[in-house]
């Protein structure tokens, strides 16, 4: 459905916590090997919390970061949606604390939660207000912090994540639309493939008893995974061309989620695409979770791969399940002069132009 006003992107942005993991350092924690993560993975170092990094805190960096790209003051921001799945706590929203840190004095904010799909989600939402009308600014962030749900005595999960944010920020516009399309699927019966237990109000704590010690760790059935991404990733890149009326081969750049990289390059195999084509710096960053789309992005370009005008896929899966797509157009240059397009990060860290681009 054509919706009657366009929406463009403007700036991009990121954030991750100062603290590198290698996998060497995981081998004194697991029984594992740097070249078993590797080969099995693509990954080759993560960054996690420490106790000061908070997910609003990683929010408000990459939000920031997106903001200086777009060049806009933060009060003409009408929407914040913050996809997370590891949000401060239950309430107030991240979204809120986002708000209210970065000075969007008119903004409404708000959560949204589909895993690491819920970028995807986010952008979609953004489309639809801006697409009717409602309102003309709109900021979506990708948190988690994955880190403090990992048990890192498990060699199966803990190798896999990182802890992150990206941010997108979209304008509407009379004249152009470059969020050609978005494609949004979940499938409830796959709930118990990757959860994270014991986090919600079916944790077992009875009225004044305190909680009963429960293990709230992420448990994840890492194959039923791997064959659910190998085949949403290809359907969700067919189904989002098919809605922005262009071909698979119309795609300059996939930017898939960072899950693995064995699960890329198997779906890039079934699309047809090359190499090149490919947005991939897990081998950084680990899976970042609804982080890991605009931090692989914001780094593609940093290092230069995606030069704009491009034609991107961005595609996600993850709990719920959940997958889902969007085709973009981008255009948009980076409104800071080159010297302070890396330096104008406070803390947490950003980017630094590093990562492999597509092996
Ligand atoms: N180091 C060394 N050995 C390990 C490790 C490790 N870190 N983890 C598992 N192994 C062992 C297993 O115990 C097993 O040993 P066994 O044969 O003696 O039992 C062996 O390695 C093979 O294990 P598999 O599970 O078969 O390994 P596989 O090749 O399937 O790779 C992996 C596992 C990497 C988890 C893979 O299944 C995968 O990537 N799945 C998708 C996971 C994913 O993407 N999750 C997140 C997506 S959604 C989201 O982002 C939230």
């Amino acid at each position: 459905m054509k919706l009657p006003v366009g929406a463009k992107l403007i700036g991009v942005g990121a954030a991750v916590p100062a603290s590198v993991v290698t996998n060497a350092d995981l081998e004194s924690l697991v029984e594992t090997s740097d070249e078993w993560i590797a080969t099995r993975t693509g990954i080759r170092q993560r960054r996690i919390a420490t106790e000061s990094d908070t997910t609003s805190g990683l929010a408000i960096g990459a939000a920031k970061d997106a903001i200086g790209f777009a060049g806009i003051d933060p009060g003409i921001i009408d929407l914040i949606v913050v996809a997370t799945s590891t949000p401060d706590n239950l309430y107030p929203s991240t979204a809120c604390t986002v708000q209210a840190a970065i000075g969007a004095s008119k903004a409404a904010a708000f959560d949204l939660e589909a895993a690491c799909t819920g970028i995807v989600y986010a952008l979609a939402v953004a489309q639809q207000f801006i697409g009717s009308g409602t309102f003309k600014t709109v900021l979506v962030i990708g948190v988690d912090i994955h880190s403090r749900f990992l048990n890192w005595e498990d060699r199966n999960t803990c190798i896999l994540f990182g802890d992150g944010a990206g941010a997108f920020v979209l304008q509407a516009s009379d004249t152009e639309n470059e969020m050609l399309s978005t494609y949004l699927r979940a499938d409830g019966n796959g709930a118990h493939l990757l959860w994270i237990p014991n986090t919600g109000t079916a944790y077992p704590h009875a009225g004044t008893e305190p909680p009963v010690p429960t293990q709230r760790f992420l448990q994840m059935n890492g194959r039923a995974i791997y064959e659910f991404a190998v085949n949403a990733v290809p359907e969700a890149v067919h189904a989002a061309c098919a809605k922005a009326g262009i071909r698979v081969e119309d795609i300059d750049f996939l930017v898939p989620h960072q899950a693995n990289q064995r699960i890329i390059k198997a779906a890039a195999e079934r699309l047809g695409l090359k190499k090149e084509q490919l947005v991939s710096n897990l081998d950084q960053y680990g899976n970042t979770s609804a982080a890991s789309i605009p931090l692989a992005f914001a780094d593609a370009l940093l290092r230069g791969q995606i030069v704009p005008p491009a034609t991107c896929c961005l595609v996600g899966f993850g709990g719920g399940l959940t997958w889902g797509s969007a085709i973009v157009r981008w255009t948009a240059v980076d409104s800071r002069p080159p010297d302070s397009q890396t330096e104008s990060k406070d803390q947490p860290a950003q980017l630094e132009g590093k990562g492999t681009k597509n092996e």
